[in-house]
């Protein structure tokens, strides 16, 4: 098993791109499962209700961090451990790296913390290789804003600073794993980004001799 996952900011065009890459890699041959968090299995989709729902005014910040961690842990036991020994791709839409930008770097609750709380629960699990999709705040929220159809959830609802803070969180979370991490500028045309991702995974595949 290869996991992977995608990073960003709201509005990076993760999710597009997510899609085009499924199709490529199906088309190559290989055996992808798509998931995203919070979500990914009924439980944590049931879990993405309660955080995302933007009548959730009252909801304490540390509330916050164990429902997505109750969520990912669910996710991960349901969907990502039972393909451990298997040949599958599995990419997860955000992982344990959002929990530190959103709610470590941009709700500025202690990073030890949220740091020891992960270890406790996912033992160390981590992606073998994770896309950092790179925007500025005002550019991904604007796309956002221009999505028909589009419902804001309680963190897209955020301020401007808040979601600075998440971009600032991503880049000192990217210095700090350089290994796992890599950037790919999310300003581009999505063949471009697209591209840059699919390069970053087939040289993963390369590697890893899936
Ligand atoms: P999505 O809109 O990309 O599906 O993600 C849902 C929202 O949840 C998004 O605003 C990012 C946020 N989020 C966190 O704040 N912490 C987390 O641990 C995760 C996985 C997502």
């Amino acid at each position: 098993m290869l996991f992977i996952t995608f990073e960003g900011p709201e509005g990076a065009g993760k999710t597009t791109v997510l899609k085009m890459i499924k199709e490529q890699l199906k088309q190559d041959g290989f055996t992808v499962v798509i998931t995203r968090e919070p979500g990914g299995s009924d439980i944590s989709e049931q879990i993405r209700q309660v955080i995302l729902n933007k009548e959730n005014t009252l909801m304490d910040p540390w509330t916050e961090v164990l429902l997505y961690i109750a969520a990912r842990r669910q996710h991960l036991v349901e969907k990502v451990i039972p393909n451990k020994d298997s040949n599958k791709i599995i990419i997860s839409d955000r992982f344990s790296d959002s929990t530190l930008a959103y709610q470590g770097y941009a709700r500025s609750l202690d990073i030890d913390k949220i740091n020891t709380i992960q270890k406790l629960i996912f033992e160390n699990y981590q992606p073998d290789l994770t896309i950092l999709f790179d925007i500025k705040p005002e550019i991904g929220l604007k796309r956002i804003l221009l999505r028909k159809n589009e419902t804001l959830n309680r963190l897209d609802k955020e301020t401007i600073e808040f979601h600075q803070k998440v971009y600032d969180g991503y880049q000192k979370i990217a210095i700090n794993n350089p290994n796992r991490i890599h950037i790919v500028n999310a300003n581009l045309s999505e063949k471009k980004v697209f591209n840059s991702v699919y390069e970053l995974i087939m040289n993963l595949i390369e590697e890893k001799k899936v």
